[in-house]
């Protein structure tokens, strides 16, 4: 047996793997993956494997692949139909794959803030994928936030009263959708019919696979709960999202080149750290079509 195998992990047994080694990374969610080549098709032992720990750890770091853009694509589709970003061209080759690069004399990066991918799509993306191309020698992280450790957290209260609640979700707040690639010379922006882009969804999901049930509230792109003001509604989602992001549901990865990162966009948020001036990253980006809003 491996290692961490059949380790428990916040009141949770996870299961023993056979083909990958699997370290967690932090108590409330993360692990890294090592024995995986992900650019060749995967027999289904180890596919699953890896699919199970995504759904174990909810964030999944393969450290040591080297990948072309299609090959990205094809080990995406290991956890769904990859889709479209509507808001940055993809890549010529690939255009399920967006290039996130931040140049040694640019000030912001992308996804600087707290923030679950594209909630304004009706139905939004059940994971994201990045793969790091280059990094900067320290810093650059992504800080990954359990939404559903938050949600176990809650009083059993609170639990029931969000659990009747929607929330609205749009594309046009501040540092959402187009406003966010706007900001960078680099990346070229499309979309600007899209801003206006809304959907509503439950602010408790339950993940269909494991049954585990989280808090989809985000400070990009939540806009208000339906039926109350943007106002009355603020407190709240300031709470939650305060709630969501406490250090102790949090975990880090920290990219190396050939790092290939997989997360549950339904039950984790993610921040790109920007501490990293005077260096250059790139890392490619594959999001995963949901399928459920539920
Ligand atoms: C993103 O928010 O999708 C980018 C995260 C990162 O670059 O680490």
């Amino acid at each position: 047996m491996l290692p961490w195998s059949g380790k428990e992990l916040n009141g949770r047994k996870t299961m023993a793997y056979q083909t990958i080694d699997v370290r967690p990374i932090a108590g409330a969610c993360g692990a890294e993956i090592f024995g995986a080549d992900v650019s060749r098709p995967l027999n289904n032992a180890m596919g699953d494997e890896i699919y199970q720990a995504f759904l174990d750890y909810q964030v999944v770091a393969i450290r040591d692949q080297v990948l072309t853009p299609q090959q990205q694509v094809a080990f995406a589709r290991r956890f769904g139909e990859p889709n479209i970003y509507p808001f940055v061209k993809g890549l010529p080759e690939a255009p399920e794959v967006i290039a996130i690069v931040k140049e040694p004399h640019e000030a912001k990066n992308f996804g600087g803030k707290w923030h679950s991918d594209s909630t304004y799509l009706k139905i939004p993306p059940v994971a994201t994928m990045l793969y790091a191309v280059e990094v900067p020698p320290v810093g650059g992280d992504t800080m990954f936030s359990s939404a559903a450790l938050a949600f176990d957290r809650l009083s059993d209260e609170l639990k029931r009263k969000l659990s009747d609640l929607t929330a609205i979700n749009s594309a046009a707040l501040l540092d959402g959708g187009r406003a966010q690639g706007m900001r960078y010379a680099n990346i070229e922006v499309v979309g600007h019919d899209k801003m206006e882009m809304e959907a509503e969804h439950p602010v408790i999901r339950t993940c269909p696979e494991t049954g585990r049930k989280s808090i989809y509230v985000n400070v990009i792109h939540t806009k208000c709960f339906k039926g109350w003001t943007d106002d009355e509604s603020r407190p709240l989602i300031d709470y939650l999202i305060g709630h969501i992001t406490r250090p102790e549901h949090q975990c880090r990865v920290r990219w190396q080149k050939g790092t290939v990162t997989i997360w549950d966009n339904r039950a984790v948020q993610h921040l790109a750290m920007n501490d990293y001036h005077g260096y250059r990253r790139e890392v490619h980006r594959v999001t995963i079509e949901g399928n459920s809003t539920k």
